[in-house]
């Protein structure tokens, strides 16, 4: 009998070798190999000179131009991060932690698109658990039909038979084709039913969703191949102890790749946070030092959020620093800015830095509130509450300009905020004439420290 092929494949980054190695040449991860079996048909021809083609090549100008159609999911959240609804024959990878609600946004989105036929395949759940989701969601669609099912071969047949115009697939480590002898979930086969899938989505023009789950350290289980065969990847993450999930696109083909969508997970299904920056501002009644307002912008979207520092002296030796939702490397530089140009004494300080409502802020602009922030509660002064801040902080203690001040600054005159520190370079693009809110100019971090007091 001929011996089983096997190949080694690198757990992190899908790479593949012909023997066992230590350290992956692509990525650099160490103790990642695994062998698995990939034993293919043999005898059918690939390569140059093989079989007779199937696809046609087209001149560009005779390639149709229509706007892509979108359908319509009918969540704006959910709509917004897809980049306007979902793009017919493309395949959307749904990643997140198990728990996060993966599973309760596809079955209440497939619920909720009444009269259209939906395939939901379950490999990890029986009718029966996904029924008490759906009675728990609460809105039903008679066209929305549930297979529990993991071989590909069989769910091909099912889909060709029910004709559905959209497939769901819950998850796609469940899967496996006949076409390789390893086991599902193993980095081979969501590699080929991955394939599968992105090819039958591409020839039929129905689409595909897949949800994936993912590693402790935050990326997709599985190849990251399998992030770059799909056509979007979007990430659903939050803290389980709040009850908000913050929907993130990482990568999209059919629209802007930095949009975030806002649920809450409620005891009927998830439900959409519209003004996402009432969630965000947490109790604001009592003036406590520490807290400082921040315009950011994610996506396309203006919304404030709040930062929270506690700044005391460090009770051991080496100084704590930690940082929640925020880059804690950033951090560390602003507190070496704010020692070297504002005099404030931080190195023998432990400095806590916390964005609220548990979500992750890469806008450079939230630098301001975090100085602000970190000022205060040095200081033990509250910042008054009706002031926000938006603006960049460089290494030499500038107040650097930042991109889309309007939006912002409209932002926080709509939630009632009566001024705004910004960067004096900022000032140039605006105009005050239609802004009903006192803007508060800044040059360097020093002057931040004497506006505050
Ligand atoms: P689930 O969709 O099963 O997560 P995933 O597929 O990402 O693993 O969601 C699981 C959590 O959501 C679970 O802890 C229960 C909670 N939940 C609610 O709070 N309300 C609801 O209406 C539903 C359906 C689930
Ligand atoms: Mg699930």
């Amino acid at each position: 009998m001929a011996k089983a092929k096997t190949t080694f494949f690198c757990k992190n980054c899908g790479f593949e070798s012909s023997k066992w190695l230590g350290k992956c040449p692509a990525c650099g991860e160490w103790n990642t190999f695994v062998e698995e079996i990939v034993s293919k048909p043999a005898g059918k021809q690939k390569g140059y000179g093989g079989e007779k083609h199937k696809s046609k090549p087209a001149p560009v100008h005779v390639i149709s131009s229509e706007k892509e159609e979108r359908i319509d999911t009918r969540s704006d959240e959910l709509n917004r991060v897809l980049g306007g609804g979902l793009v017919p024959g493309s395949v959307v990878l749904i990643g997140g932690e198990p728990g996060i609600g993966k599973s309760t946004l596809l079955l209440q989105m497939a619920l909720s698109l009444d009269g259209t036929r939906i395939l939901y395949v379950s490999g990890e759940e029986s009718n029966r658990q996904i029924k008490m989701r759906a009675d728990r969601v609460g809105i039903n669609n008679p066209e929305c039909y549930i297979l529990n099912e993991t071989f590909t071969g069989e769910i091909f047949k099912h889909i060709e038979e029910l004709k559905p115009a959209m497939v769901i697939i819950d998850s796609i480590q469940t899967l496996y084709t006949d076409m390789l002898d390893s086991s599902a979930g193993s980095i081979s086969q969501i590699r080929e039913t991955a394939a599968e899938l992105q090819r039958f989505a591409k020839t039929s023009n129905i689409p595909v969703l897949l949800i994936g789950h993912i590693t402790k350290d935050g990326s997709l289980a599985g190849p990251k191949l399998l992030e770059h065969m799909v056509d979007t990847v979007i990430q659903f993450e939050g803290d389980r102890h709040y009850g908000f999930r913050i929907l993130r696109t990482i990568k999209n083909r059919f629209g802007s790749a930095s949009e975030l969508g806002i649920f809450e997970m409620q005891s009927g299904g998830l439900r959409e946070v519209s003004n996402p920056s009432e969630i965000l501002l947490s109790q604001r009644d009592e003036m406590v030092s520490g807290v400082a307002i921040a315009a950011m912008i994610e996506g396309q979207r203006p919304m404030l959020v709040e930062t929270q520092a506690l700044v005391s002296t460090a009770a051991y030796g080496t100084p704590q620093r930690s940082a929640t939702g925020f880059d804690l490397r950033r951090m560390n530089m602003l507190l070496a800015v704010l020692e070297k140009r504002s005099g404030i004494r931080l190195s023998n300080k432990d400095v806590f830095l916390n964005i609220a409502g548990g979500i992750r802020v890469d806008d450079p602009a939230i630098d301001l509130a975090v100085v602000a922030a970190i000022i205060s509660s040095s200081e033990d002064m509250p910042v008054d509450n009706n002031i926000c801040f938006a603006g960049e902080v460089g290494l030499s203690g500038e107040i650097r300009a930042i991109s889309r001040i309007e939006p912002r600054i409209l932002e926080a005159e709509k939630l009632g905020f009566e001024k705004i520190m910004i960067s004096r370079y900022n000032l140039k693009g605006i105009d005050k004439k239609r802004m009903n809110i006192e803007i508060v100019p800044v040059n360097k971090i020093q002057d931040v420290a004497e506006r505050l007091v």
